[in-house]
């Protein structure tokens, strides 16, 4: 069974994801952590970043990988432990731009596509449903005011000792959902037999519930 979860940055997604793979005892897939891999090498590289060439080539057919660690999957390229450093202000407001590269994607879209082959899944991010994952079995579109996911982030920063005020993340929220829904390839959109959960005023366990009773639906 697959389950694509899309929706803009920080409307809950990987939380959710994360939670129902547990649940259902599902591979989770975090494509964004992809992207944001791939900025992150490209950055360390000092890769201009509208080389899509340099990038690939330099990414080459490294794998990136999840490993199961203790809350969660530790993130590596090329032996690194990125889990981290692919979170910082440096990776996020760049990825934008990386994410938007024809080639960087169709290479991303052909890894995600082969990790998903013949297993059950969660995976999440903004083209699953539309392109990644056409035929799955559950797609479900989340969104979230700006307002909340800004506080979210903001909460999100502090426990890791970030502290950016929050008008700026709003504003850097808005700005990547711009970009993120207006890029010409794969553009952040909801798939037609998508279904829409907001989840601004819900709660983690309300979102987890209120998506495993449509997944049960589909059993
Ligand atoms: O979900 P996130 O914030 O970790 O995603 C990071 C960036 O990657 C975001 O700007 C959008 C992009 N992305 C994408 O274009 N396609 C995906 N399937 C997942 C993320």
């Amino acid at each position: 069974m697959q389950i694509a979860i899309d929706g803009p940055a920080s409307a809950g997604k990987s939380t959710i994801a994360k939670q129902l793979a547990a649940d259902l005892h599902f591979i989770y897939l975090d494509t964004g952590a992809m992207y944001r891999a791939v900025t992150w090498w490209a950055l360390q590289q000092d890769i201009p970043l509208a080389d899509e060439k340099k990038i690939l080539t330099a990414l080459d057919d490294e794998p990136i990988r999840f490993i199961p660690a203790p809350g969660g999957q530790r993130v590596e390229l090329f032996g690194h432990d990125i889990t981290m450093a692919i979170r910082s202000e440096a990776v996020t407001n760049n990825v934008s731009q990386v994410s938007a590269l024809p080639g960087v994607r169709t290479e991303m879209v052909k890894r995600q596509r082969d990790i998903a082959a013949g297993q059950n899944i969660v995976m999440d991010g903004r083209d699953i449903g539309t392109t990644v994952l056409p035929h799955a079995d559950v797609k479900i579109f989340m969104v979230a005011s700006v307002a909340e996911r800004a506080k979210r982030r903001f909460k999100d920063n502090a426990e890791k000792g970030i502290h950016v005020p929050l008008e700026k993340l709003a504003q850097e929220i808005e700005a990547r959902d711009f970009k993120d829904s207006h890029r010409t390839e794969s553009p952040l959109k909801q798939a037609p037999d998508a279904i829409k959960v907001d989840t601004t005023s819900l709660t983690i366990p309300q979102v987890v519930a209120k998506i495993t009773a449509i997944i049960q639906k589909k059993q």
